[in-house]
């Protein structure tokens, strides 16, 4: 049955890079099990394929192998896993207590004035997804808000403007994460169910 899996998977057509293959057999030379890597594994697919599309958790199974319904039920746990298509920068606004006394309303309004999108929506172009998020475990900080791995601290208004003004400019010229329409399709194959939320049943 196992088996079975991992042809459906390399059939698909999907596959890792060789630069990913890599770091993943690095990262099972650290593991006694290959289960153990999975989430680092899923963190690294999603790197690559910019969300976790049902053809790519198929891909870590076959990859650990391991059963799909094992992969997905970790991916499903996880926020930080996503499950749906991301834009190419996740803009995450801390809208607790210490943040939203220091102004993260004001930073969520400049958000959605600038990028013509409200929090949990993600840019037609593909190019920005815009959360508000609980604690970002730098209150004394506030406001703070992170854009994918990089954390912003005590942002104006002012300050976020000029940020996502130059995320713009740097999106246009480097396009949408890999696996929106306009990606680049060389390494990855475009998806039906790019765009919408995956099925994952
Ligand atoms: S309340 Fe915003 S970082 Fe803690």
């Amino acid at each position: 049955m196992r088996e079975a899996k991992m042809a459906d998977s390399s059939a698909n057509g999907l596959a890792f890079s060789p630069q990913t293959k890599a770091r993943i057999a690095e990262l099972l030379t650290r593991y006694p099990r290959k289960q153990g890597a999975l989430i680092p594994v899923l963190w690294l697919a999603q790197e690559e394929f910019g969300w976790l599309k049902p053809a790519v958790l198929e891909l870590v199974a076959a990859e650990l192998q391991l059963s799909k319904a094992s992969v997905l039920a970790t991916a499903m746990f996880y926020t930080m896993l996503y499950k749906r298509p991301h834009g190419r920068f996740h803009v995450q606004i801390c809208t607790n207590v210490a943040c939203y006394l220091r102004g993260s309303d004001d930073l969520v309004a400049t958000a959605v004035e600038v990028l013509g999108i409200n929090p949990g929506e993600t840019s037609e172009d593909g190019l920005f997804t815009l959360q508000q998020v609980q604690c970002l475990c730098a209150c004394e900080r506030a406001p703070t808000l992170q854009v994918n791995k990089t954390d912003y601290f005590d942002v104006t208004p002012n300050q976020f403007r000029a940020l996502l003004e130059q995320l713009q400019t740097d999106g246009l010229r480097l396009g949408p994460s890999i696996g929106w329409p306009g990606a680049d399709e060389s390494t990855n194959p475009p998806d039906a169910s790019t765009g919408t939320e995956a099925s994952y049943a």
